[in-house]
């Protein structure tokens, strides 16, 4: 019988309704998930449906059909607004933050690990200008996302909860601001879309508001946005969107970010499973997972870091060969973190059997991208993975931005 009147009863019980709430909270949330895949909501705005019925409490495939339909009027008239870069808006008076992939070292990172990592030519570009009116605005036209922080939608959606805290942190809550974003990456892709997104607002703001901030108050004002979204980053997300140079990092070492050269650049093919990568749900599984079974995790983390300086090694010595097993190797340990799924695992097949030296997922998982290293087969892999259903692109990574 428990004793009520003991501390360590009601630090349990309390534990318990805590653990309780966090189920309910997970339940919810794949619910919802479900809910807007079903009703075909797109990577680009699938996790803002995701808040949104959240939000109105009613997950039901009717009601995210109604906000994904709001969603594309609005982002219709934004649009027209805005003007698109189809139309010839001016992109060089657009702030950048860069999307990025992680060749080796994905979640071991979190943990204190070494992770490669290098920025891709996609960026997420923003802007800033005084509002038109009272409000602050934040317009997404190509995702169909056109909030304002004044009134109701106050600390709402994930996105407007991170501009705040970027307007906080600046000190221009109080100045009426619109920040418009045209993202040329996917969102919730496993390629740093939400750091990249960070960034981007951040210096747009900057160089608006004439802040004076450096890249180090950039980097570490994105980090907070990070921890905003997915609880427990890295920071490596963070440092390639603000930087843009191929990168080794560690949390760990006192110099968190080490350059890395690249004797040319690297070719690689990337795949798009399609389905959307939530990094803060693969992350929270793998942390769970790692608070359950810490011996047998911090193992895998281990051999993850050793791949990953292993890499360091082939790739100053220009061994793709090697390279390639080394992802491969790694591919296995994210599928041992359980954070592979079947698209995933099929595109790195067909990657392979198409004369791929390696192939992994980059990034959280779960879906999103996997990359692969195509020296030679590029073109093969792509009409493979496309043929598959996939979208998937050739790219030559390892240069700076
Ligand atoms: O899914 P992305 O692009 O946000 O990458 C996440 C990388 C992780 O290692 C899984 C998390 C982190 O913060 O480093």
């Amino acid at each position: 019988m428990m004793d009520w009147n003991n501390n360590t009863g009601v630090a349990d019980v309390r534990t318990c309704v805590r653990a309780k709430d966090d189920v309910r909270r997970e339940c919810m949330l794949l619910n919802a998930r479900t809910v807007a895949a079903s009703a075909g909501a797109d990577a680009a705005i699938f996790e803002a449906v995701v808040q949104r019925l959240l939000e109105t409490g009613e997950s039901r495939v009717w009601k995210a059909r109604e906000i994904i339909a709001r969603m594309r009027e609005q982002a219709a008239d934004t649009v027209a607004a805005c003007g698109s870069p189809e139309d010839g808006t001016d992109l060089s008076t657009y702030a950048a933050g860069y999307g990025k992939i992680i060749l080796l070292g994905e979640h071991a990172v979190v943990y204190g690990r070494h992770a490669i990592a290098v920025p891709v030519s996609m960026a997420i570009r923003a802007r800033a200008e005084d509002s038109a009116d009272q409000a602050t605005r934040l317009t997404i036209p190509d995702w169909g996302i056109a909030q304002e922080l004044a009134g109701r939608e106050r600390g709402r959606s994930a996105l407007v909860q991170s501009l705040e805290l970027i307007l906080k942190h600046l000190g221009l809550l109080a100045r009426p601001l619109h920040v418009i974003v045209r993202p040329g990456l996917p969102r919730a892709n496993g390629l740093g879309g939400s750091a990249a997104l960070a960034v981007a607002v951040i210096r747009a703001l900057n160089r608006h508001c004439s802040l004076g901030l450096g890249d180090d108050g950039v980097c570490a004002l994105a980090y907070e946005c990070e921890r905003l979204a997915h609880g427990t980053p890295s920071g490596i997300d963070n440092t390639v969107a603000t930087y843009g140079q191929p990168l080794i990092y560690c949390r760990n070492e006192a110099r968190k970010m080490r350059p890395l050269l690249f004797p040319r650049p690297l070719p690689m093919v990337i795949g798009f499973t399609g389905v959307p990568s939530l990094t803060a749900l693969t992350v929270g599984k793998v942390r769970a997972a790692w608070q359950h079974n810490p011996v047998l995790y911090e193992r895998i983390f281990d051999e993850i870091d050793t791949l990953a300086l292993q890499g360091i090694r082939a790739l100053a010595a220009w061994d793709l060969p090697q390279f390639g097993e080394l992802m491969n190797v790694c591919q296995g340990q994210l599928n041992a973190l359980q954070v592979s799924s079947p698209e995933l695992e099929d595109m790195v097949q067909l990657a392979r059997r198409n004369g791929a030296l390696g192939a992994k997922l980059t990034g959280g998982g779960g879906g999103g991208a996997m990359i692969a290293l195509c020296p030679d087969q590029g073109e093969r892999v792509v009409r493979a993975l496309q043929q598959a259903g996939y979208q998937a692109t050739e790219v030559e990574v390892g240069s700076a931005h």
